[in-house]
């Protein structure tokens, strides 16, 4: 039986994408019937109409600031393999692009505080959810690479807490531009006239440890009142900044039980930042793929996997951990390290190669090839067990979904899974509101 659209059984879905060659996994875009032509407007607008057919919370498109060169001090892999990093449109240019091709899908772009302006991004977003009618989201990350700092005047990039404290002052920032115009500040009265109402739109007057900024935002206040907030650090430091801020977290825990323990961790410290645990949306990222038997969906996994080039995976996990695994013996498994870029892609390989004993030469392929928890390779049925599963044991508010190709991978989920989803009261069958905020069930933020 279908449920109501705020029925607690339903879960929210979000899908993972990046303006480049891979979104779910290295072999996706040379898949025989894939569609390579990620430098166009129409390969967005596309992925985003399956989408929203199948009534999808939110696209999201990943994002960073420079062509990874971690394996052998070299670009070379992440160019010739068609890696995670080889090239990456801007996300925000695409989202605004891909506002005018949809009506009801949530749009979230990764934007860095570390090497953009308060201002530029405040004014950014807010002209996207105007453009979207408020749809808006923003990934807020604290960037992580080396090669991103040299692209931006660094020699060396800002350490883990120095990038945190930081963000924290790029949010408050941010948040008092997008509240610097009253939401009835825009009158448009030709007649008065009356354009803007100045006794309701009103300076900042920030001046922080990082940032001076006077204000007000030269953009009214925006449908969502701000962007709804995402966030995907794991270090203890990226929770509380996640437990401080997101509305939705992404995670990527190798196990139900990680998935279980990390979603507890951040609502309790949700909860001790003075916020409802449930204004907190926690999303495991997979790259499930689904077929009509299970035989046919593990030779569509084979397949893909097949196409991951092992180097290509072994260069995309160099840079999310930032070390250059080259330097290790190939032979043997992942040695335990302090790693300064990704936390969370760190534990859950860690965790996997403890578990298997599997060594650098086949984890880069593993790794390239996407993430797959067990469960989430078969059919709709197979597929939604293992969500349903999650859901119940409280591991999870929903999932975000790695695109495993386009455009068959993202169409298969959403002719198969969705409608699995949907006979059993566990997602919408259309969109009951106008904006993102009200897909997620967050308020909308007094000004
Ligand atoms: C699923 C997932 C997606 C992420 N997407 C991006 C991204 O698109 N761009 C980026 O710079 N960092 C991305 N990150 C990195 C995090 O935002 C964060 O900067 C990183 O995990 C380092 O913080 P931590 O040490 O607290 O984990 C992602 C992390 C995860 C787990």
């Amino acid at each position: 039986m279908d449920q109501s659209p705020a029925s607690p059984r339903h879960m929210h879905l979000a899908a993972f994408v990046s303006a480049g060659p891979v979104s779910g996994t290295h072999g996706g875009w040379r898949h025989p019937a894939a569609d390579r032509n990620i430098l166009a407007a129409s390969y967005y607008a596309g992925v985003a109409r399956t989408l929203e057919q199948g009534c999808f919370d939110l696209l999201f498109l990943a994002d960073i600031l420079a062509i990874p060169d971690r394996l052998h001090d070299s670009m070379d892999s992440q160019l010739r393999y068609g890696a995670l990093g080889a090239l990456r449109l801007d996300p925000l240019l695409v989202l605004a692009s891909v506002a005018g091709s949809t009506r009801h899908l949530g749009l979230a772009c990764t934007v860095s505080t570390t090497y953009y302006p308060p201002y530029q991004v405040a004014r950014a977003l807010a002209t996207l959810d105007h453009l979207s009618a408020g749809r808006a989201a923003w990934n807020i990350v604290t960037s992580f690479q080396q090669a991103e700092a040299r692209n931006f005047g660094l020699q060396e990039h800002l350490s883990r807490e120095d990038r945190y404290d930081r963000a924290d002052e790029f949010v408050e920032v941010c948040g008092k531009l997008w509240d610097s115009w009253a939401d009835d500040a825009l009158v448009l009265d030709p007649v008065a006239p009356m354009f803007a109402d100045p006794a309701k739109v009103r300076r900042v007057d920030h001046e922080g440890r990082y940032f001076q900024v006077r204000g007000p935002l030269n953009v009214s206040r925006s449908p969502q009142g701000r962007p709804v907030y995402v966030q995907a650090g794991a270090s203890d430091r990226g929770r509380d900044f996640a437990a401080r801020w997101a509305e939705v977290v992404f995670i990527t825990p190798p196990s139900i039980e990680a998935a279980k323990s990390a979603r507890a961790d951040l609502r309790a410290r949700a909860e001790r930042f003075g916020r409802d645990p449930d204004s907190l949306k926690v999303l495991p990222g997979v790259c499930p793929v689904v077929a009509e038997s299970r035989g046919i969906a593990e030779e569509r996994r084979a397949l893909l996997q097949s196409l991951s080039a092992a180097e290509a995976g072994l260069s995309t996990l160099a840079y999310h951990l930032d070390a250059d695994l080259s330097q290790f013996p190939q032979d043997q498994v992942l040695p335990a390290m302090e790693v300064s870029g990704v936390q969370g892609h760190y534990k859950e390989v860690a965790e996997m190669t403890r578990k298997t004993g599997m060594p650098l030469s086949k984890l880069g392929q593993q790794y390239g090839a996407g993430r797959h928890a067990s469960g989430f390779t078969g059919t709709a049925a197979d597929i939604v067990d293992t969500m349903a599963a999650w859901h119940d044991a409280g591991a999870c508010d929903g999932f975000m979904f790695q695109v495993p190709w386009v455009p068959g991978g993202v169409e298969d989920i959403v002719r198969l899974v969705i409608p699995e989803l949907q006979s059993r009261g566990r997602f919408r069958r259309r969109y009951a509101d106008a904006t993102l905020r009200g897909h997620l069930g967050l308020a909308r933020p007094p000004a």
